[in-house]
């Protein structure tokens, strides 16, 4: 339960690039994430390219400390899946997979908010050269962190209802 009870939203990033292999450890994760039917609606663009990355932290104006993430990572879904109606859910698990899987690697980033704001997708879908049946879900800018700070505790026994 570590990384559930550590991670945080990393905004400020080292200069310093993130290994390949580690990338690909957190997309594992990020992919062993449970989907409606088991459709597994993902797909993963890993920018770098500082031109694409500048463009994708102007989407909205909460992505703009993305500019100085070494790497940002795109979840988009494919929209013609098996069960389209629970696409965004599965998405949701898999975006916090992936951020649990960072974390744990010494890694961080946020999930910056792109669905279900219908112009926010296009825009971003537009500057990956996404095709038809691909949209982004979310932008995730990461890299090591140069924050840290500790987790904000928000349990509340009062949101918890007993029905015996
Ligand atoms: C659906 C969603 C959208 C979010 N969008 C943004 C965003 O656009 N920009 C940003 O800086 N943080 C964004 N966040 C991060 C939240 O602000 C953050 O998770 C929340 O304040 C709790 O802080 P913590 O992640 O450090 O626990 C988003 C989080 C979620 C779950």
């Amino acid at each position: 339960m570590s990384s559930l009870f550590h991670r945080t939203s990393v905004r400020k990033f080292q200069d310093r690039p993130v290994e390949r292999e580690k990338i690909e450890r957190v997309l594992r994760a990020a992919m062993q994430a449970p989907s409606a039917v088991n459709q597994q609606p993902w797909e993963f663009f890993v920018v770098t390219n500082p031109e694409k990355k500048e463009a994708l932290t102007e989407v909205t104006p909460y992505i703009r400390f993305g500019k100085k993430a070494p790497v940002i990572i795109v979840l988009a879904y494919r929209v013609h899946s098996t069960a389209p109606l629970f696409t965004d859910i599965d998405m949701a698990i898999c975006t916090e997979n992936l951020w649990l899987a960072c974390d744990e690697e010494g890694l961080g980033g946020t999930m910056c908010g792109i669905a279900p704001v219908e112009a926010q997708i296009e825009r971003a879908s537009k500057i990956l050269e996404l095709p038809d049946d691909l949209r982004v879900f979310t932008i995730f800018p990461m890299g090591y962190p140069a924050e840290e700070r500790a987790q904000q505790d928000r349990f509340d026994e009062s949101r918890i209802h007993y029905v015996d």
